[in-house]
């Protein structure tokens, strides 16, 4: 219980608490990568003051009623999409009827050596970022110790550009509720949280209804509880130790590093924590075997990634793809190319993985190429910026965002994020700014920042940089 007067510091936090975010229009890159096809929404979306970054409806313009994304699988069977292309299963009954449970039949069947060995085998990596091997995971918090074990699933998906989550989220709930009991048979844990972003009202509600039905047939309630936490509105919510200091009801910042979550997580008690697309993998890789799963894909990335293209493109989506698939078929194969102007630069895992230029298309959809070149897969939110818009601005944009979602608690980026926003800004607006004092916060910001946020937009300015040195020879020479 907090003392007296701290609810209102965590409350404070949030961006929306207390609001309603269908009323608040989305502030966030997808909608300014795609500003020019409704030029008026974005500018009174830039006037609102209460910090909304993404709706998960980046497949259309600003301020577009939502419509349903064109959705595809380049999969000769899909491994995530199937239930979505089939328009959304919402009922237990209709799950089970197209082959919904068989893996958790299967995985019952299993002893937790078995299912750890899956993991390990299908080479499944986690969906939410990092890339972090799931099977590495799952043996760490099996093997520690503990009288209660959590299972939390990352459902905050943050990024602007992505919304491949929210799809699963709302039309294969049951296939997560799924992916989360096998998770939590193999570590032994007996409580499971979902934390959902506030953004996503209607996820919220098809899950509610899923996690009843799934009680009522038994599969939750006795073995294993799955709840369900609404959060209030923070990106930084979507960072893992961020993320379980909400759960617990304190102010949402990163926390030091070690221990690690796996061994001293929610509550100080061992957790798994995934990401929504990595737990629905899992129920088709225990039913078709790891060796299928580990089929698909190309190098240490196997399996298949869900990836959501902006409305930049012409044809905007949802599309599960198998790794290995060039960069340039996404931009022509998927998106039919840009919808205005020649593209700038591709934005693929999320603002803190960088920006891939023309030139390097060529780059394979694969964790370890894109590490290469500086850039990420992240969570799949692609955003192509098109020639109208200047290096700098994207820089600024991603550094304002980047600085209203800072925690706050290390100085490096509390201090450095803000500092570099303003001064990124008065370059876009053609001012002279101090780059060695620039370039100086930047090294902080990827040395000593206490977590991936502030290491991201480093990272993320680093790329600019190496990619486009003439643009920013003005403000980081
Ligand atoms: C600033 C920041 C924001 C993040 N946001 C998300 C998010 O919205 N959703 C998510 O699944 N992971 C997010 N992550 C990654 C999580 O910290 C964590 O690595 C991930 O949820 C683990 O799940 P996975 O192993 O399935 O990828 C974020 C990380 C950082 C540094
Ligand atoms: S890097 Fe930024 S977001 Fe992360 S702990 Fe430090 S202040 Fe918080």
């Amino acid at each position: 219980m907090l003392p007296a007067g701290s609810q209102d510091a965590v409350d404070s936090f949030y961006h929306l608490h207390g609001e309603d975010p269908a009323a608040l229009p989305c502030q966030g890159l997808a909608c300014f990568a795609a500003r020019a096809q409704a030029p008026a929404a974005w500018h009174a979306a830039q006037r609102q003051d209460r910090g909304l970054y993404c709706h998960g409806q980046c497949h259309q313009p600003p301020g577009a009623a939502p419509v349903r994304p064109h959705i595809a699988s380049l999969l000769p069977h899909s491994v995530l999409l199937d239930n979505v292309l089939a328009g959304g299963i919402h009922d237990f009954g209709a799950y089970l009827a197209r082959g919904g449970g068989v893996a958790l039949q299967q995985a019952r069947r299993m002893s937790q050596v078995a299912l750890l060995q899956a993991l390990d085998d299908s080479g499944l990596r986690g969906r939410g970022g990092a890339g972090f091997p799931a099977g590495r995971k799952w043996r760490a918090a099996a093997a520690a110790g503990g009288s209660r074990k959590y299972l939390v699933v990352n459902a905050d998906e943050g990024d602007p550009g992505s919304f491949s989550d929210r799809y699963l989220l709302e039309d294969d709930p049951y296939c997560l509720i799924e992916g989360c009991l096998i998770a939590a048979q193999a570590i032994g844990a007996r409580h499971g949280v979902i934390y959902l972003r506030k953004e996503y009202p209607h996820a919220a509600r098809v899950l509610q209804v899923a996690l009843q039905q799934a009680r009522d047939a038994d599969w939750l309630g006795t073995d294993f509880e799955l709840t369900l936490h609404i959060g209030d509105g923070s990106y930084l919510c979507g960072e893992e130790t961020a993320l379980l200091n909400a759960l617990e009801g304190r102010r949402p910042e990163a926390r030091l590093r070690p221990p690690q979550i796996t061994t001293h997580g929610l509550h100080g008690q061992p957790t798994l924590l995934h990401n929504v697309e990595t737990l629905c993998a899992v129920p088709w890789l225990i039913r078709h075997g790891a060796a299928a799963y580990a089929a698909l894909g190309v190098g240490r990335s196997r399996g298949s990634k869900l990836l959501s293209l902006n409305a930049s493109f012409n044809r905007p989506g949802l599309y599960e793809v198998p790794f290995g698939l060039p960069l340039h078929a996404i931009v022509t194969e998927l998106g039919l190319g840009l919808r205005h102007g020649s593209l700038r630069g591709l934005m693929v895992g999320g603002p803190l993985a960088g920006l891939v230029p023309p030139a390097l298309l060529d780059t394979p959809l694969d964790y370890e190429a894109l590490h290469a070149i500086g850039c990420a897969v992240g969570h799949g939110g692609v955003i192509a910026f098109a020639d109208d818009t200047p290096l700098l601005a994207i820089m600024a944009e991603v550094f304002r965002f980047g600085a209203r979602e800072s925690c706050g608690k290390c100085t490096p980026c509390h201090y450095g994020a803000a500092e570099l926003a303003r001064q990124f800004a008065a370059a876009a607006d053609g001012q002279a700014i101090d780059g060695a004092r620039c370039r100086a916060l930047l090294d902080n910001l990827a040395q000593a920042s206490l977590c991936g946020h502030g290491r991201g937009l480093a990272e993320f300015a680093h790329a600019l940089q190496r990619h486009y040195p003439e643009e920013l020879r003005a403000c980081l020479a």
